[in-house]
């Protein structure tokens, strides 16, 4: 019997044709309640680590970090903690990147020049460079990820270039991006388009013409293959809420329907997660995270 379903099994693979495996990226800061850095980075579940947000900068503006309940970014030392937790972190091959942006701030790149001034803050303030106020602490995050929802929708491309001109052998600063899934995304449309992004994770919620939505997968399948199909990025991600709201994807639904079928493009990258918080509370990535 177990030797006729593994028969039956391996010509299933055949079939199917080749899948790729990926990982899951998470949104952590946005909840004082949701642990701490290293004990989601303890899990073992999660690749990718977004810690949000810088959600004030550009346009001659000192920059703000927000971190909810976790610490006061405005106050000196209050999250240099995080430290050591980010370097723990990455001492287990996981990617911490600072996320930019999110639905709440006052960002914006008023020029190219903006653009390079944001991009030498963001290196020297939480990069490899160098500067005496580093909120973060002495950690050298992996990159940044954009998150751009809000303000004007001109010069990401350039904050994108300014940024990846730092990497350096042995030492490269990743790009993430956090489009919506309409393409293409009226803020990162144009910067994914340079082809510099390292990690696109698609929010796959909140836009019922490319979501999953009352049982029916085919609008998000569609856009899937659109994002894959259409769009210079190498690792794609399919970003979904952790928690019931919009797009919200049953983990069966995800792991039976879904998963098996956007893994055949070589181009699938993993899960991302909204957020930390929520995946706690609802153990999401748990019922996932063999499937990824
Ligand atoms: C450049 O960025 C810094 C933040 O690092 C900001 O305080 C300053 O006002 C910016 N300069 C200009 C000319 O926009
Ligand atoms: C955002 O910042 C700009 C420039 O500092 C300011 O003029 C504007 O009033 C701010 N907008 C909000 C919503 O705070
Ligand atoms: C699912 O959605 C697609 C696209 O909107 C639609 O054409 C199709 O009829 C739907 N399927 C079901 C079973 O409702």
């Amino acid at each position: 019997m177990a030797n006729k379903c593994n028969a039956i099994l391996s010509l299933l693979l055949l079939l199917v044709g080749t899948s790729h495996g990926g990982g899951i990226a998470i949104y952590w800061g946005q909840n004082g309640n949701e642990g701490t850095l290293s004990e989601a980075c303890g899990t073992a579940k999660y690749s990718h680590v977004n810690i949000a947000f810088l959600n004030k900068f550009g346009n001659g503006q000192t920059p703000e970090m927000n971190l909810a309940g976790h610490c006061n970014p405005s106050i000196l030392n209050s999250c240099t903690k995080f430290s050591a937790e980010i370097k723990d972190c990455q001492s287990k091959g996981i990617k911490v990147l600072l996320s930019i942006g999110g639905g709440i701030g006052n960002y914006s790149l008023s020029s190219i020049q903006d653009a390079r001034n944001v991009s030498k803050f963001l290196w020297n303030t939480f990069l490899g460079g160098k500067s005496p106020s580093r909120p973060l602490g002495d950690a050298v995050l992996d990159g940044i990820d954009f998150d751009i929802e809000l303000g004007s929708t001109a010069n990401w491309d350039h904050l994108a270039r300014f940024l990846k001109a730092y990497s350096r052998r042995g030492r490269e600063v990743y790009l993430a991006a956090a489009p919506q899934c309409p393409i293409p995304d009226r803020f990162l449309g144009t910067a994914i388009n340079t082809g510099l992004f390292d990690f696109v994770w698609v929010q796959f919620y909140n836009n019922p013409p490319c979501s999953y939505a009352n049982g029916n997968i085919t609008n998000l399948l569609n856009s899937w293959s659109r994002w894959t199909n259409t769009v210079p990025a190498t690792n794609i991600f399919l970003g979904l809420p952790a928690a019931a709201g919009s797009g919200y994807i049953p983990p069966d639904v995800l792991t039976n329907q879904i998963l098996p079928e956007i893994k055949k493009s070589p181009k699938y990258g993993g899960v991302m997660l909204w957020s930390r918080f929520y995946d706690v509370k609802n153990g999401y990535s748990d019922s996932i995270v063999s499937s990824v």
